[in-house]
């Protein structure tokens, strides 16, 4: 079945994330973003794509800072309530019932309960007609000790982070598991004879 081209993102799994910013006067906003890939491992940038009605954006623009958590899925129903078109001057972790986690390095407050948090950075916006890419550096990163392995790497049957798949008529919430094939990164790196 072939798909109009603007469909893309309903053949293209996304994260689901909760961006926490706060405005120059201090108001605290908390919005779910699924245009955020970060750039090229092992570096240390990330990447968002914003439409320019957002106060998120705004948020970013004035303060140069946000925090990206990562929902676990028991959070869809606050993941929700984030997703409406509140006014700037209202703290949506009050409409949320967000509990608000201390940052160690941006001024933004993570969301407690999150798989994991990314402090971030303001880089450099790159502003389109109707959009801006908004690329951050990560200044600070931690995951939740419930859900990590001794290693520091997510536990996914546990954390359950959240995901999605769009559809014609709205978003379907996911989220990933196991696959059941691991690769180690010297398995890439392997030259043919
Ligand atoms: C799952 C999900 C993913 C979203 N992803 C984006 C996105 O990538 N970029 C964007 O501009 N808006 C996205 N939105 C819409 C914003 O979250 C929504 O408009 C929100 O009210 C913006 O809040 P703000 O104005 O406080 O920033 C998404 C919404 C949902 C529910």
């Amino acid at each position: 079945m072939q798909l109009p081209p603007h469909k893309r993102e309903n053949v293209l799994p996304l994260p689901v994330v909760l961006i926490s910013t706060i405005s120059k006067s201090g108001i605290r906003n908390a919005a779910p973003w699924g245009n955020i890939t970060p750039i090229l491992r092992p570096l240390d940038e990330i990447v968002l794509a914003s439409w320019l009605r957002r106060d998120t954006l705004d948020n970013i623009r004035e303060t140069g800072e946000f925090v990206v958590n990562v929902p676990p899925a028991t959070m869809i129903e606050e993941v929700m309530i984030c997703a409406r078109n509140y006014p700037p001057e209202i703290d949506e972790f009050v409409e949320a019932n967000l509990t608000p986690r201390p940052s160690t390095v941006v001024a933004p407050p993570g969301i407690e309960g999150s798989v994991a948090w990314m402090e971030c950075q303001l880089v450099e916006e790159i502003l389109r007609e109707k959009y801006a890419l908004v690329i951050g550096k990560v200044v600070h990163l931690e995951v939740n000790d419930r859900y990590a392995t001794g290693k520091g790497d997510i536990d996914i049957e546990s954390a359950r982070p959240l995901s999605m798949v769009c559809s014609n008529d709205g978003i379907r919430y996911t989220r990933p598991v196991d696959a059941g094939r691991f690769a180690p990164y010297a398995e890439m790196f392997i030259r043919k004879p």
